[in-house]
């Protein structure tokens, strides 16, 4: 109970803007929660909203199972961590951290032994007496880090804390803020617009698009079973095609692309009450076969009911570990994009190259046009 957040119905206009549209969800207490969702959908709204920088217009915000509504920001069980981190760059790194505690009168030795604590929890214990400016990126943020949980929040509340840092510190830092969440048990509202952060480290992540909530589930969940077509294009790679569904049978829809036939499976949370119409295809790239020739069967692709595409490479991307190809179909005005792991025996198609691209009907998920 003691970290648990509520939201019901919580909304946030700016003048005739609809920042944060009636969203309502709860967090458990020690959970790590994260709120993904693109450039101004409402998260930092939202965050602003639980720390009581921002007060809702309509709704109810409820931490540790006290409505916040008449509850100023530092009175909350809240502290947060912004992107761009604030230090005072006179004062060194201890100074910092004990900064709080000294504006609340804390006694000195409780402010030693809580400062040394949260300094040897993000790893700096050596680096008290250092300036910022002493600093690297990635050690400013583990001070500013340090300067929130000093303070014990029961939520700690976290907007892009790690976007100003680059990519291979950034994943360090994901690593360890996950490991110092698990280690105190605070619960962490996470905000970021990068899905591969969101899911590497939550527990849950509510996918945000204007202003409303579209999914809240596990990051594994997200991306197996999406349930909406912005949460399908939003989480990992996937192609969107534009699709007929002609009727259903034995659980299948039967889905026309162009000239191409092929099933694709129903599942009652994306295809609703549409059985027939236009509607969109999502496939992730990375569950397209792709085969030479266009004879050939694709690599595995045997099973009743597998979707075959011939086409040609117009585009070879090399990631790496994996490559991707975008093929432009014979039978469609369209592109679909295949990844497949790069290595261990696996062709390579160059541009030009005609291939077979194949899918099982379980691979694709319907959603409304
Ligand atoms: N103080 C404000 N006055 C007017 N409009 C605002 C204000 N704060 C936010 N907005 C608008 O509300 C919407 C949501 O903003 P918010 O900052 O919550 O987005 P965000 O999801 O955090 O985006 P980003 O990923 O870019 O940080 C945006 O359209 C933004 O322009
Ligand atoms: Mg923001």
């Amino acid at each position: 109970m003691s970290g648990t957040v509520e939201l019901v119905g919580v909304t946030k206009r700016f003048g005739s803007h609809l920042a944060v549209d009636a969203i309502s969800f709860g967090i458990g207490s020690g959970e790590f929660f994260s709120l993904l969702g693109p450039s101004g959908c409402g998260k930092s709204t939202t965050l602003r909203m639980l720390s009581g920088f921002e007060a809702p217009d309509e709704g109810i915000i409820r931490i540790a199972g006290q409505d916040m509504a008449d509850v100023p920001p530092y009175r909350r069980p809240t502290n947060i961590v912004f992107q761009r981190w604030a230090l005072f760059p006179h004062m060194s790194v201890e100074a910092n951290v004990a900064f709080g505690l000294e504006a609340e009168g804390r006694p000195r030795a409780e402010i030693r032994s809580r400062v040394g604590d949260a300094l040897a929890l993000v790893g700096l214990s050596g680096f008290a007496a250092r300036k910022p400016g002493q600093l690297s990126g990635g050690q400013m943020q583990r001070v500013a880090l340090a300067r929130a949980l000093v303070k014990r929040p029961k939520v700690l509340l976290l907007d892009e804390p790690l976007s100003a840092l680059d990519l291979k510190l950034r994943h360090q830092m994901q690593i360890e803020l996950k490991r110092i969440q698990q280690e105190i048990g605070t619960t962490f509202v996470f905000v970021t617009h990068d899905q591969g952060e969101a899911l590497a480290m939550s527990d849950k992540v509510a996918v945000m698009n204007a202003g409303r909530v579209e999914q809240i589930a596990s990051p594994q969940e997200l991306y197996d079973a999406p349930a909406t077509r912005f949460v399908a294009g939003f989480i990992g790679h996937a192609n969107l095609l534009p699709v007929t569904v002609d009727g259903v049978a034995n659980g299948l829809a039967m889905v026309r692309l162009g000239d191409l036939h092929f099933a694709a499976a129903l599942r009652e949370t994306s295809i609703g009450d549409m059985p027939s119409g236009e509607a969109i295809l999502a496939l992730r790239f990375e569950r397209v076969r792709i085969g030479a020739g266009p004879a050939a069967e694709a690599a595995g692709a045997a099973g009743a009911g597998v979707a075959r595409a011939t086409g040609v490479v117009r585009q070879m991307i090399f990631g790496g570990a994996s490559v991707q190809y975008v093929v432009g179909l014979d039978a469609a005005p369209v592109e679909i994009t295949a990844e497949q792991p790069h290595g261990a025996g696996a062709p390579v198609f160059a541009q030009g190259t005609p291939v077979t691209l194949s899918w099982e009907p379980a691979d694709g998920r319907l959603f409304k046009a």
